[in-house]
């Protein structure tokens, strides 16, 4: 391996000698970015790359494509592969065929050369023979441009697998230009929104599992969608540490709420390979498909597939276009039915860790660039459902109206009133809907969320009782009915003492800091569903512009983003 920063260095001639393998047979990619360097980071470089053959002529892209070898074709047999291919397809377990697969490939290849006139490209890291001859089988059904396209986004995908084993970046920038990738697949073009299995959500997905091929990790995607990376020990009754954050986003959100807990044990664990490192236990890095609750009302849906506590009445729940749960999983090719098969074996585990940006103001106030976390507050959120009566805004009196929306104005003051000035105790309305409503109608409906949070649930369940009371109040004054639906209701979690002592030592030991800072967490995580199945540690890393989140300004600098990957790798080092 060597350095990005000496292949910055490299004269162009030995820049694009050093990158010859990554486009088969392309140097011209290579020459192509030269001159853009320095590049800060291996994803960014790929990303330069890729951009090179996306611009490059027909023919040139199609000279790249016939560079490659066929799959187990002739080329292979006689052994005139490029040293990067030929790992490639005895990776993959194509030296290994039977004559009847060797037969069946064979035959597939030709009629994929006969219709399309390049050889059938697939990076096969993460294939197995039988899913290579599935591809291949489906892809001799493309269309021409279809199929060029595809063949040139997996050149992308082996150029991504060749650079991890070619070049070492620094893991700071390379965790935030990971997630600066990440947040390219969004539902809208203006910023990051990634809802659960939307086709953002799904390539996003694709990239995570990329990712962990790329960092050595196995990689299986199970009934939920949750991205499951498992980095086996050397020792195979050691157990399983599990880690991991979620991939969906709130609408509008910044790039490492939960992507940072995903990239940075990925990045730590390509590090920790490359040195030539093995853990005793094995290692499970989990992508959470949805904490977020933001498409159907229910959240940790990930986490609680893999806890086994996913409430199947779940299924049934229908998101604002109509669209049930069941029918969204079954339209991503997932299974519901094998949603209880997800579950974790909990005596296998030794334990849950996550890594997850503060989302606050306390370590950046404090100076300190990672915290331990002590305690995950408990929530209470639904949707209250408000009917009045509508009318004629010029016609009906003001006091003889039951007006949905000034009740529900009044619940909002409300909520905000009685959770002020108590500590750890915060309440939100962050939906406000009037269906169906016009500047001259008097609203008969309106809809409001209500999310109450407090560390203590004596605290927060106190909150809830008296808001519900205030909403009866009002309710009753205006003449206006309502219905409470709740979503979601978590007690308070606390972190294991053992963990937090580690997590201290690990901060000790690899960030110099002799008393790091304890402090709760406001905001949930896939860690509070966790805790009931294993011992829950978390790891906050510090989060910049005054620690907003939920937000496209939320911020972390690459050198945080270094200690906390430092700090993870002592954890792991001295966990066993
Ligand atoms: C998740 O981000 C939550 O705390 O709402
Ligand atoms: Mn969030
Ligand atoms: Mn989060």
């Amino acid at each position: 391996m060597i350095s990005l920063q000496e292949l910055n260095a490299l004269p162009a001639p030995q820049f694009v000698a050093a990158l010859a393998g990554v486009f088969e047979r392309s140097p011209w990619v290579a020459e192509r970015v030269a001159s853009a360097r320095p590049f800060a980071s291996v994803p960014q470089l790929h990303a330069a790359m890729c951009a090179a053959v996306g611009s490059a002529s027909l023919d040139e892209q199609l000279a790249l494509i016939r560079g490659h070898p066929e799959l187990a074709g002739r080329a292979a047999i006689r052994g005139e592969l490029t040293p990067e291919s030929t790992r490639e397809q005895q990776g993959a377990g194509l030296a290994a065929c039977s004559p009847q697969e060797f037969a069946r490939l064979q035959e597939l290849n030709a009629a994929y050369s006969r219709k399309f006139g390049f050889p059938f490209v697939l990076a096969v890291k993460g294939h197995t023979r039988a899913s290579v001859l599935e591809a291949l089988q489906q892809r001799v059904g493309h269309g021409l441009e279809e199929e060029r396209a595809t063949a040139l986004r997996e050149i992308g995908r082996i150029a991504r697998f060749r650079l991890a084993e070619l070049l070492a970046d620094p893991l700071g920038v390379r965790i935030i230009a990971m997630a600066q990738h990440l947040a390219r697949f969004s539902e809208d073009s203006q910023g990051l929104t990634c809802t659960y299995l939307t086709p953002a959500h799904r390539a996003t997905a694709a990239e995570i599992r990329d990712f962990m091929l790329s960092a050595g990790l196995e990689v299986s995607i199970d009934a939920v969608g949750n991205v499951v990376g498992r980095w086996s020990g050397a020792d195979d009754d050691g157990g399983t540490l599990v880690t991991g954050s979620h991939y969906d986003t709130v609408v509008n959100a910044g790039q490492f709420d939960g992507r940072l807990g995903i990239l940075l044990p990925i990045a730590v664990v390509a590090d920790l390979r490359h040195a030539g490192l093995r853990l005793p236990f094995t290692l499970t890095v989990i992508a959470f498909a949805e904490e977020e609750g933001v498409r159907f009302k229910s959240a940790f849906l990930g986490s609680r597939a893999l806890t086994g506590t996913f409430d199947t009445a779940a299924l049934d729940s229908v998101d604002a276009g109509g669209t049930s749960l069941r029918q969204v999983l079954e339209d991503a090719g997932l299974d519901p039915a094998a949603i209880p098969g997800a579950a974790l074996d909990p005596r296998t585990l030794l334990g849950f860790v996550e890594v997850h940006i503060e989302q606050g103001p306390v370590l950046l106030e404090a100076g300190a660039p990672v915290g331990v976390v002590t305690s995950i507050a408990g929530s209470v959120r639904g949707v209250i459902t408000l009917v009045g009566l509508s009318g004629h805004a010029g016609t009906v009196p003001m006091g003889s109206r039951r007006d949905a929306a000034a009740a529900a104005a009044e619940i909002v003051l409300a909520v905000e009133r009685r959770c002020s000035g108590t500590p750890g105790l915060v309440g939100t309305v962050g939906q406000l809907h009037v269906p169906g409503g016009a500047m001259n109608v008097i609203p008969g409906h309106c809809q409001l969320s209500i999310d109450i949070r407090a560390d203590l649930d004596e605290v927060r369940k106190a909150a809830f009782a008296d808001v519900m009371a205030d909403v009866e109040r009002i309710c009753a004054a205006r003449g206006v009915s309502f219905q409470w639906q709740r979503a979601l209701e978590t007690a308070s979690v606390p972190c294991s003492a053992r963990l937090q002592r580690r997590w201290a030592a690990s901060i000790g030991r690899a960030a110099g800091i002799a008393e790091p800072r304890h402090l709760p967490s406001g905001a949930g995580h896939d860690a509070m569903v966790m805790a009931g199945m294993t011992e829950m540690g978390m790891l906050f890393v510090r989060c910049g512009n005054g620690g907003i989140s939920h937000h496209p300004a939320e911020s972390l600098t690459a050198e945080d983003a270094d200690v906390a990957a430092r700090v993870f790798a002592d954890f792991l080092l001295s966990y066993a």
